[in-house]
């Protein structure tokens, strides 16, 4: 393919510079992402029919863990180790809370045994993840697995190490979430945001507002092409779905047994036109409103009377009973001013309250969001534009418009998740030739960009710099239609990111990681997933 030229020649520049020793430490230690402290060793350890694991089976989440290990295990070559008496030949989970981070473990693989140290069940998964890793993927069934003898010491560079999954846009049924936990998981990925609500479409049943699912979560049809397309053209197929509240509190519960906390977004006051198309009161203006088929920023948002705030509380309370997490995203982005400028009630609230304008309603907005989710013991995110008309006291911000807004936030000390469009959006073209790749909405997000990105804005004051609690990637779905292309978007990306996300700048190299991604490439096929072809040695 002509588009693969430029690539394959990158290959041979970047392969060369994989310097022998180093090079080769990446393909026997296929590790994504890269562990903080890794020494080779000569040798390998021989997993048998007859290898005994011994762990403390009362405790239930490890015997989940190692349980899940020896049966991914069985599954690669046949046979389930477990069988041995002796002491000799064993893989030891111990855990030792002298360790420096949590989340952190020691693995260290002698040719006699494997020791798997962790202060918490947490350090136990990341062990058993990096352990399936070192295996070989593909053994001879019914041989020895041999782990290539190693000392690893590892923890994570940042506690938040998220992704973001847009089901408003596009509905994805819960076996499709399923396995995208099972990959993120895989490389260490703490968090799923949900992106529950936007103009599109509401994706949670509500017991205390039920429209919202049964007017919400469903549009008439979708915009075909991309938004900016004329004349515009349309599927004429209705789109839609939403999760049960057993469905979102099975998922809650998949994803903690995989160490994932799921943060439900519950986008106001602006991408709230499906919320209005079910209860149009909440709304400024008398309208016929509709759950939107289009793209692009809508000017419906929700009016900031008494009525929308009990609504929202009501909401608030679904929400903090199936999501039983400590944050709450209230949204908060792209929130056009135009109907509360019409509107005699916002306007007579601006004067009542003595604020500026709309900007200071908009935070005036989003301090009543925190007080609510304060009260049902939460604590709130929100996009950037909640810096805009002053923060609300203990909100935590994602920057997303650029770095900008996460630098202001960490200036005032207040949490903030690195998530800045150019960096993090895999929902953006991952080469130059757009020809090879599905519709998106444009932008330009390639491996090597999104492997290189740092977290932590250079001019941030050591002291400042510390409200950076991680970063996140962002799968939005306008243009996403399936979930083989939402797959496709996420991988190989995903890999690069949760490198970045995980390992210090100081062990973040490019050519060692396009090694490691070669053997992980095949990991993900492995799960079936649809990976894109487009890093070098990718073909
Ligand atoms: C966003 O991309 N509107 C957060």
């Amino acid at each position: 393919m002509r588009s693969m030229y430029g690539i394959t020649f990158l290959t041979i520049i970047l392969l060369s510079a994989v310097s022998t020793a180093a090079g080769q430490e990446a393909g026997r230690y296929p590790v994504i992402p890269r562990p903080a402290v890794l020494t080779p060793m000569a040798g390998n350890f021989a997993v048998t029919a007859g290898t005994q694991v011994v762990w403390d089976r009362r405790q239930a989440a490890l015997h989940h863990i190692v349980t899940a290990l020896v049966a991914d295990i069985s599954k690669r070559t046949g046979f389930s180790p477990g069988g041995g008496k002796s002491a000799g030949n064993t893989i030891r989970f111990v855990r030792d809370a002298s360790l420096p981070n949590t989340a952190g473990y020691r693995l260290d693989i002698s040719p006699a045994s494997v020791v798997v140290r962790f202060a918490t069940d947490t350090g136990a998964y990341y062990a058993a993840q990096t352990l399936r890793q070192l295996m070989p993927l593909h053994p001879q069934k019914g041989k020895p697995l041999l782990l290539p003898a190693v000392k690893i010491e590892d923890q994570p560079r940042f506690a938040y190490r998220g992704v973001l999954l847009d089901v408003a846009r596009r509905y994805f049924p819960v076996s499709f979430i399923k396995k995208y936990i099972d990959a993120m998981a895989f490389y260490k990925i703490n968090t799923l945001h949900l992106h529950l609500n936007d103009d599109q479409g509401w994706r949670m049943e509500s017991r205390s507002y039920p429209r919202l699912h049964e007017t919400g979560a469903w549009r008439k049809e979708t915009v075909v092409g991309h938004r900016t397309d004329r004349p515009e053209r349309f599927d004429g197929t209705p789109h839609g779905g939403y999760y049960t509240q057993a469905e979102l509190k099975e998922l809650v519960q998949y994803a903690g047994e995989r160490f994932i906390a799921i943060i439900p977004e519950i986008d106001v006051p602006g991408h709230s036109q499906a919320i209005l198309a079910a209860y149009p009161q909440f709304g400024c203006i008398d309208s016929a409103y509709t759950v939107s088929t289009r793209w692009g920023v809508h000017k419906d948002i929700l009016c900031p009377k008494e009525e929308t705030f009990a609504f929202l509380r009501s909401i608030m309370a679904e929400v903090s009973d199936i999501f039983p997490g400590k944050y709450i995203h209230i949204g908060g982005d792209e929130v056009p001013k135009d109907r509360w400028k019409q509107s005699a009630f916002c306007q007579e609230l601006i004067r009542k309250l003595s604020l500026k304008d709309e900007h200071e309603l908009q935070s005036y907005f989003i301090r009543r969001m925190e007080d609510i989710a304060h009260a049902a013991g939460k604590q709130i995110i929100g996009w950037d534009e909640i810096l805009e008309g002053g923060l609300a006291p203990n909100a935590t911000v994602m920057s997303w418009r650029g770095e900008k807004g996460g630098i202001a936030a960490a200036r005032q000390h207040h949490y903030t998740i690195m998530t800045p469009v150019q960096y993090t959006y895999i929902n953006l073209y991952q080469t130059s030739d757009r020809k090879s790749e599905p519709l998106s909405n444009g932008g330009f997000l390639p491996l090597n960009k999104i492997y290189g990105y740092d977290p932590v804005p250079r001019e941030l004051a050591p002291a400042d710099a510390q409200y950076i609690l991680g970063t996140q990637a962002c799968l939005w779905t306008e243009y996403v239609t399936n979930e083989a292309d939402a797959e496709f978007m996420t991988f190989p990306r995903l890999c690069a990111f949760a490198e970045t996300a995980w390992s210090e700048t100081g062990r973040k190299n490019y050519p060692y990681f396009l090694v490691r991604l070669k053997e992980n490439v095949q990991h993900l096929k492995d799960m079936g997933m649809r990976v894109a072809p487009f890093f070098p040695e990718g073909e």
